[in-house]
Parts: C-alpha cells; structure tokens; sequence
C-alpha cells in the first residue's frame, strides 16, 4: 500500500463507513487526485464496494480524478464575486482556455475550479492563479491574465 495511504487510513476505524469523505479529503490533499488504485484501497479499509465510493466521489464537486493543470485557476463564485461579475469571468476563462470549469486542458497546461468564497470578499471578484491571488478583476484584467498564463505555458 502506498504510504500516504497508509497514513491516512490510520487515523480512521476500518470499517467504519462514517469516514469515508474525510479520508478522500485527506487522500486528495495529500495526492492531489483520486485514482482506481486510491478508491480500491479505500474500499478494501472500509469494506465499501468500490463502485459505491467511485459514486460518493463524482458526485462531490470537490473530488478530482485528474490532476490540476500546470496552471491551476481557481475563481470564486461566492456571492459577493457573484454580485460583481464572477460568472461573465468564468464564461471568458473557459471560452479564452477552451476547458470547462473542473476540467483540465488535454495537454495538461490549464485547469479551472470554482470556489464557493476565498475569504476576501470585499476583493471581489476574485481568482488565484497557482499561489497568485487577483483582486477585483474585470473582463481586461482576465484577458492579461489569460494572455501572460498562455504565453509562459508555451
Ligand atoms: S465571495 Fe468571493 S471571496 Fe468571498
């Protein structure tokens, strides 16, 4: 068994169905993504057929079966972005990188992800770029964005 899995299941009673979230959570963090492999070792621990955990997972937005992109862009859509343009934002972004929100691009250079509040709402609308936060973005600000992330992605 990998050892980051190891770990995680450690800290959880096997068997017990009641972790099942938390230890995916925890698997994610540290992994960064979901795998069979992941899942079949999660199932064995909790004696949950592995088709059942597969659909706990798809259908929380929160858990990925794919790796973030080499640009990884988060956008929030809590309700002050909301109120100040995140979703014409997030319909440039994903015209502009030609991926839906929650995907990767094909050749693994971008990836988007919606986020229900970053914290920092009188900032709105606001998105994060791997470590690099942007506040108060308008449709020009994302467009030099796009363009700077797109020419150091080549
Ligand atoms: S709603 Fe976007 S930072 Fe809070």
């Amino acid at each position: 068994m990998d050892e980051i899995i190891g770990i995680v299941l450690s800290r959880y009673p096997a068997g017990k169905k009641e972790g099942l979230l938390p230890i995916l959570q925890e698997i994610q963090e540290e992994k960064g993504f979901l795998t069979g492999e992941i899942l079949n070792e999660v199932s064995a621990y909790l004696d949950i057929p592995v088709n059942k955990i597969y659909g706990v997972a798809a259908f929380y937005d929160q858990f990925r079966f794919k790796p973030h992109g080499r640009f990884h862009i988060q956008l929030c859509n809590g309700t002050s972005c909301y109120l100040h343009g995140s979703f014409p934002l997030l319909r440039d972004l994903e015209k502009q990188l030609k991926i839906k929100a929650g995907s990767t691009s094909r050749d693994g250079k971008f990836s988007i992800e919606i986020i229900p509040c970053m914290g920092a709402c009188e900032q709105s609308p606001v998105i994060k770029v791997n470590d690099t936060s942007y506040n108060k973005v308008t449709q020009e600000d994302l467009r030099k964005i796009i363009r700077t992330i797109k020419d150091k992605s080549e």
